[in-house]
């Protein structure tokens, strides 16, 4: 076999995040700025199929780690390609996208797996269609947290901006002006997983007003939509701040996040707020491009473990 190569972006949520789970509308952008990449070589026979992943000291035997989500989604695809024994394979996963912070990179890692196992098993023909990959991805994020909503793998896979409802096949959206977003990192992993269960635990206990702010997350998404549609990206810095607050009451924000959305705000950003699961991760902040600079500066110094810009609808 020849060596194989696959490449995944990271994402980050501009609305809806946690509603998603409950059927509200959520918006999501792929960000190339980062990636995962995932490498196949072939090892030498009867050697059988090892997966490393050096960024987090992972060394697996395929067939000895049949939970572990990377050898999941490696026997996923070799299933989905007809497969039925174990390749002589080196597989080798990197990821610039922080882990646990909101930007996708569990569906990443999965969706670059996926893509190179398709791509170098023999019995497949041509490229791995993205229905196929996505539903492989799903299936490995369910082993992250139990009720994913679909948004991450869909927007990771199909690498464009993505108007996701729960069980709905995903669209894009039409987005009139680009515009720019600086994505600001906490630093702190913080596993959704554990935010998501946390989120319905305490909708258990309080149905109604959690629904209610989903319902207003939700509508929130709705005008978010239309005014990205109809290039009106002033809006957008105040949506982002009325959704941080919904987020708030939901109690998945954090000191963390709540420093850093005041610095960025102070700092000329037009609205920020958390994206992804919370409590830690990353936020985003909606910014004029003449902002750019002062806003990610002030982020780096209120102590910001990383900032980058990425354009949206470029
Ligand atoms: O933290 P991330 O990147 O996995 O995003 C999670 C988004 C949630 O809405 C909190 C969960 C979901 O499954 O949609």
């Amino acid at each position: 076999m020849r060596a194989t190569k696959a490449t995944a972006p990271g994402k980050v949520i501009l609305f809806g995040e946690h509603a998603v789970v409950y059927g509200r509308p959520a918006i999501a952008v792929p960000v190339t700025k980062v990636q995962a990449t995932a490498t196949i070589e072939a090892a030498a026979p009867g050697s059988g199929c090892a997966i490393s992943a050096p960024d987090i000291g992972a060394r697996i035997r395929l067939l000895s780690a049949p939970d572990d989500p990377l050898a999941t989604a490696v026997r996923l695809a070799l299933e989905a390609a007809g497969v039925d024994s174990e390749p002589d394979w080196n597989i080798s996963v990197t990821s610039t996208i922080p882990i646990a912070g909101g930007m996708g990179s569990g569906a990443a890692v999965s969706t670059v797996l996926a893509r190179a196992v398709l791509s170098s098993a023999p019995t497949f023909d041509g490229c791995p269609d993205a229905e196929t990959v996505n539903r492989i991805v799903y299936a490995v994020e369910e082993i992250h947290h139990a009720t994913p909503s679909g948004i991450d793998n869909t927007v990771v896979v199909y690498e464009q901006p993505v108007w996701f409802v729960r069980g709905s096949p995903p669209e894009t959206f039409d987005i009139a002006k680009p515009f720019l977003l600086v994505i600001a990192d906490t630093g702190i992993a913080s596993p959704t997983g554990q935010v998501v269960a946390d989120v319905r635990a305490a909708r258990q206990k309080d149905a109604a007003r959690f629904d209610s702010i989903f319902d207003a997350i939700g509508a929130i998404a709705e005008e978010a939509r239309r005014a990205i549609a109809a290039g009106r990206l002033e809006v957008l810095g105040v949506l982002m701040r009325e959704n941080q607050q919904l987020l708030r009451q939901l109690d998945v924000s954090a000191q963390s996040l709540e420093r850093l959305i005041e610095i960025a705000e102070g700092a000329g950003a037009a609205g920020a707020k958390l994206s992804g699961g919370g409590r830690g991760g990353n936020l985003i902040a909606m910014v004029e491009p003449e902002k750019v600079d002062p806003v990610r500066e002030a982020l780096l110094a209120g102590g910001a473990a990383n900032a980058l810009v990425t354009e949206v609808g470029a």
